[in-house]
This record gives structure tokens, sequence and C-alpha cells, in this order.
């Protein structure tokens, strides 16, 4: 599997996901089996005038490699200028949104509003491939609405623009994040494109992975809600396709192992304060599914300390 020069050793991919895929979170999901992961979304306008947020995100370190950022905008001259400050990163990987359906980026023509103008996108793609000297990819949705599905157009002249990789979430812009995965749709693109493509959208089990790989043809697949508060999905997903073996699902110790450790990097990154409040809506997710927690997660979402937030998991053991 190879992404341009960069050549990847599986085809599990951590989708990027703005305010989660953090150091602490790509770290985590990497243990269990991620192999090519993303940052969160960084707009390029704030990167280029050196926003404080926007330079955090790009932080990393040893062991989170491979790695590739995403940039999101629309204005031609913030995008050169972003792609300038991204070389010093040396990222293994350059992504480019064209799939964000949040209203205030969209007002700006940005992520997802660029399927509307495939020719915009390709005159974008085409800057950052001739300016970034890294494997350039790119994410899209299938379209913006059901009336007009034209992933296929969209991908080909994003192909053109001379990027490596192509990464589809088989949804339209109106369906944001619900509603059918558009198989079909993700084959029409892999089946006319000649560089990789990544499916994404409700990889939520290996037997999902499974059918977004045989339904599609697709290259690999980008895990994304699936990794919340479950990054032991990578080594089921791995397992699965490798001879068909469901893994047993963790238990308890291994689920509060893994969130006192998850807690521990968050706070070692984001602080004291902010890494338990950064924790708290990751308490939700690793409890998805257990009897009687409701009370916990009221409690979980009042910590304010490592050790409020301890006390709390360590409960979770007498539901
Ligand atoms: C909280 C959240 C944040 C996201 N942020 C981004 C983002 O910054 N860039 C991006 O390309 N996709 C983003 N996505 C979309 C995911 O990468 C993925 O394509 C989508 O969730 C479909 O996969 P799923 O159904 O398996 O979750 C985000 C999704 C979620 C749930």
């Amino acid at each position: 599997m190879q992404i341009g020069k960069l050549k990847l050793k599986s085809n599990l991919i951590l989708a990027p996901m703005a305010g989660i895929t953090d150091l602490p979170f790509r770290m985590l999901n990497r243990k269990f089996g991620c192999e090519l992961a993303f940052t969160e979304m960084i707009n390029a306008r704030s990167l280029s005038s050196n926003n404080k947020k926007a330079l955090f995100m790009l932080t990393t370190k040893r062991g989170d490699r491979p790695l590739g950022t995403q940039l999101v905008g629309s204005e031609v001259e913030y995008i050169h200028k972003a792609i300038e400050k991204l070389h010093k990163y040396k990222f293994d990987v350059i992504d480019f949104n064209a799939a964000c359906p949040e209203r205030k980026v969209i007002r700006k023509g940005e992520g997802a509003f660029l399927l509307k103008d495939p020719k915009k996108l390709k005159r974008i793609l085409k800057i950052i491939v001739e300016n970034s000297g890294a494997p350039v990819t790119v994410k899209i949705r299938t379209g913006w609405d059901k009336s007009s599905v034209k992933a296929r157009e969209i991908a080909l002249h994003a192909e053109d623009a001379g990027i490596d990789g192509l990464f589809i979430h088989g949804r339209t812009k109106s369906q944001g994040h619900s509603g059918e995965v558009d198989y079909r749709s993700i084959k029409e693109v892999k089946d006319s494109l000649k560089i990789p493509v990544f499916g994404s959208g409700d990889i939520f089990s290996a037997q999902l992975a499974k059918k977004m790989l045989d339904e599609t043809g697709c290259d690999g697949v980008a895990v994304a809600r699936g990794a919340l508060g479950n990054p032991w999905i990578f080594n089921e997903i791995s397992a699965f396709l490798e001879d068909g073996r469901a893994m047993e699902r963790p238990g308890i110790d291994k689920i509060i192992n893994t969130m006192r450790e998850h807690l521990d990097s968050c706070i070692a990154y984001h602080g004291a304060k902010d890494g338990v409040l950064i924790f708290r809506k990751f308490f939700a997710w690793y409890t998805k599914g257990f009897d009687n927690v409701r009370a916990l997660r009221v409690r979980a979402f009042s910590a304010k300390t490592k050790s409020g937030m301890l006390g709390v998991m360590g409960e979770l053991r007498n539901l």
C-alpha cells in the first residue's frame, strides 16, 4: 500500500476529526493498530498567520508516524502560505478538506462547498501538489445533496491535479453524519481512478470495514467515529481481514487502563485543567453501551481534576 512515495504497512487509517485527533488520541490508536493518522483539520488562513491554536495542532512526537495533516480553505493566497509553513514539519501526507459540512466552514466557500465547483477544487489541489513536496490527498463527499451526486466527476478533476490518493466519505454534504452510506458511488470513484481510494463512512466494526472494502473495492478504510472510545477497532479489523477472526471485546480492566492512559496523555499534552475537560467526552464514548452508567457520566462531566475523574472511572467496576 502506497500513497505517492509514502509506503504504508497497512490500509487502516484514522480519519481526521476536528476536536478529536490530537496527539494523545493518535498515539492511543496507533498502539492498537492504526497505521496512517491525521492531525485535526487546520485552517489555511489561521496557519498562514501563525495562529497559536493552529500551530499547536501541528505538534507531534516520535512514534507519531506516518502522519498526515489536513488543510481547509478556499483562498489560494492563504493556501499557498500555509503550505510554505508546513514545509518544516515534514508531514508524510498533506490532505485537503473538501468534505466538511459545518455551516461556519461552508459560509466561507470552504470544505464541502468546493464539491459544487470541481474546477476550483482542482486549481487548489494543483497549487498544493506543486508546492508541498509531500504526497497530497483530498477528502471529498459523494456530492452536495442527493440531487447532485457527482463524486466521479469531482474525483476525476482531483486526480487530474496530480494528487496521490483520495478519501471519500460516502455521504452527501446534506446528509451530514447520518443516513445511509452510498457504497455504489465510492465504487464508481474507485473504478474510475488510478490513485488509491480510501472509503469512509460507518466503519463501526471489523465487519463494516470488510463491507466497505468488499462492496467498493477501495484500497483502504478511514475509521472515524468507530474509534471513539474504541481504539481497539484497528486490531479487530486487522484480525478479521486476515482470517475472519473475531477478537474478544476488551473487558472492564482493559477499558479502565486505556482510559487512564488516555487521561494521563490528555493532561500531559493539554495541561492539568484542559486535559480533564477534554477527556470528559471520551468518558462517554468509552462507556457506550454500559448499563446504569448515566449517573457516573453526569459526574464525569463535572469532574475538574485528574483525581476526580479517576474516582469516577474506578466506580465503573461497581456498575
Ligand atoms: C467529531 C467529528 C469531526 C470531524 N472532523 C473532520 C475533519 O476535521 N476533517 C475531515 O475530513 N473529516 C472530519 N470528520 C469526518 C470523518 O473523518 C469521517 O469522514 C466521517 O465521520 C464518516 O465516517 P464515520 O461514519 O465512520 O464516522 C469528522 C467527523 C466527526 C464525527
